[in-house]
């Protein structure tokens, strides 16, 4: 059960929102930047109406079956390209900490068993050239029911692999992972523990992008994020987004 009370006890002195429905966490998030939220802030939600996924896509699930919520940070512009790294490796910890084998599916998806658990959205707030902050939305799968949806066969929930999850304990275990990466965004610790969980590296991948198609063999990572790939023809292709599919 997500309440303030609970939340008031499991976040303890950190500034946090709790909306039990709202449009996106990531709104809320950016509107309470521009009001001046402390780095570290949180956003919480038990639904939304309008939440966004990666690629102009909609990311919904039934009240009650996934932690949803927003972390707000005050970066250095350099600092941008980590920030989805950031997302995913305080994922990674904590739900391989609670004894799922679970790994990152490029650039930021949480996968168990070859299944998507959890989606990243980091959303940049700027006032004229000036970074005012980031949203760094997060959403999982925590006991969504994905039977007789087109999600079957691609999606998975926490509590399929590890027993019963407290979202807040949950949210309470990651947002302390993201206190302590958001110190160290441009660490070579962050950049080499987000590589070395990436599942497809080695492998022949598909990426659709807006542009166009890239098949071949996933080489590398640069570190930018960027996905190398090695095409039938021999040529090594930087993907800097897309969606990607493996074999
Ligand atoms: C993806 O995999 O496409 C990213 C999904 C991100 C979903 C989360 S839920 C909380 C936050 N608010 C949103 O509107 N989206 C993100």
């Amino acid at each position: 059960m997500l309440s303030v009370e609970h939340l008031e006890n499991v976040l303890q002195n950190r500034a946090f929102k709790y909306l039990e429905r709202v449009g996106s966490t990531n709104d809320v998030g950016t509107q309470w930047l521009n009001e001046g939220a402390a780095s570290g802030s949180v956003v919480v939600t038990n639904e939304q109406h309008q939440g966004r996924g990666r690629l102009g896509r909609t990311w919904y699930a039934p009240p009650g079956t996934a932690l949803m919520f927003s972390y707000l940070l005050r970066p250095r512009v350099e600092e941008l390209p980590y920030i989805g790294m950031m997302g995913a490796l305080a994922v990674l910890e904590t739900i391989r900490s609670l004894g799922a084998a679970a790994g990152v599916k490029w650039p930021n998806d949480i996968q168990i068993n070859g299944r998507k658990v959890c989606g990243i959205l980091p959303e940049a707030t700027w006032y004229s050239s000036a970074l005012l902050g980031v949203v760094l939305g997060i959403g999982i799968n925590v006991r969504v029911d994905f039977a007789g949806t087109p999600f079957e066969q691609t999606a998975t929930s926490l509590e399929q692999s590890v027993a019963a999850v407290d979202r807040a304990a949950l949210l309470e275990q990651i947002v302390t992972r993201l206190d302590y990466w958001s110190a160290r965004l441009t660490s070579d610790d962050l950049f080499e523990q987000w590589r070395d969980a990436m599942v497809m590296l080695g492998k022949r991948v598909s990426i659709n992008q807006v542009t166009g198609t890239v098949d071949g063999i996933a080489v590398a990572i640069d570190r930018q994020g960027a996905l190398l790939v090695r095409d039938s023809a021999g040529v090594l292709r930087r993907v800097i987004a897309g969606d990607i599919a493996l074999g």
